[in-house]
């Protein structure tokens, strides 16, 4: 299952690079995510940069690794984790076939970016709609560190005070900016830059 999924992605991911050669205006939302931090001068192209849910790699990792300097990339299933050290290669990533829930709680302040797509099983949101774990996020964060999350699109548009929920939780940091990005039909991505 995992090996079949990762070549139908494969060959999108392929499709998807092709048409934006050929159309350089039709870009992914994480492309759109990078784009914005670099303009913005958020993004050092030497970052070291955590994600957290990894899977093969194909779905968003693939197209921002040329952004950043180094990932440590995390996957729990097995095969998966092997998977992606094909799609994303050895030069810039490092793979950690473990829980990276566990690592986020024990690690602080090392990533200056850090990426968490959902892990697919219920339970990822908190009624507030960020993410459970949300505090820890931040926590592994680097000083003016990124956090990338992903968020319900309905939600946001549904609550008017979400941008005010992630500004009040963010522990004690101060933020420098943040913005949305759509990833698809249903989901967006949340940009938090930190100050401090
Ligand atoms: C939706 S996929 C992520 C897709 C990927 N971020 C991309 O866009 O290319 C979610 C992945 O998270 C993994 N996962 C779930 N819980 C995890 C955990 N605690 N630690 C590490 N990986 C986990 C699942 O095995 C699954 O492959």
């Amino acid at each position: 299952m995992e090996h079949r999924r990762f070549f139908i992605d494969l060959v999108k991911y392929w499709l998807s690079v092709g048409a934006s050669r050929a159309l350089p205006r039709l870009k992914t939302g994480i492309e759109v995510v990078f784009l914005l931090l670099t303009y913005k001068g958020y993004l050092r192209p030497d970052a070291s940069a955590l994600e957290v849910f990894g899977m093969h790699g194909l779905w968003h990792t693939k197209y921002y690794l040329k952004y950043i300097g180094h990932l440590d990339i995390f996957e729990i299933n097995k095969t998966y984790s092997r998977l992606s050290r094909l799609a994303l290669g050895t030069r810039k990533v490092s793979f950690y076939h473990q829980d990276s829930l566990i690592y986020l709680s024990e690690t602080e302040r090392k990533y200056d970016l850090v990426v968490a797509d959902t892990p697919v099983a219920g339970g990822f949101f908190e009624a507030d709609g960020l993410p459970r774990f949300w505090k820890d996020l931040i926590q592994v964060t680097a000083p003016r560190g990124i956090v990338i999350f992903n968020v319900l699109t309905e939600f946001v548009s549904s609550n008017r005070s979400f941008p005010t929920t992630v500004m009040k939780a963010l522990h004690g940091r101060r933020l420098r900016d943040f913005f949305f990005v759509p990833r698809n039909d249903v989901m967006c991505y949340g940009v938090v830059v930190l100050d401090d």
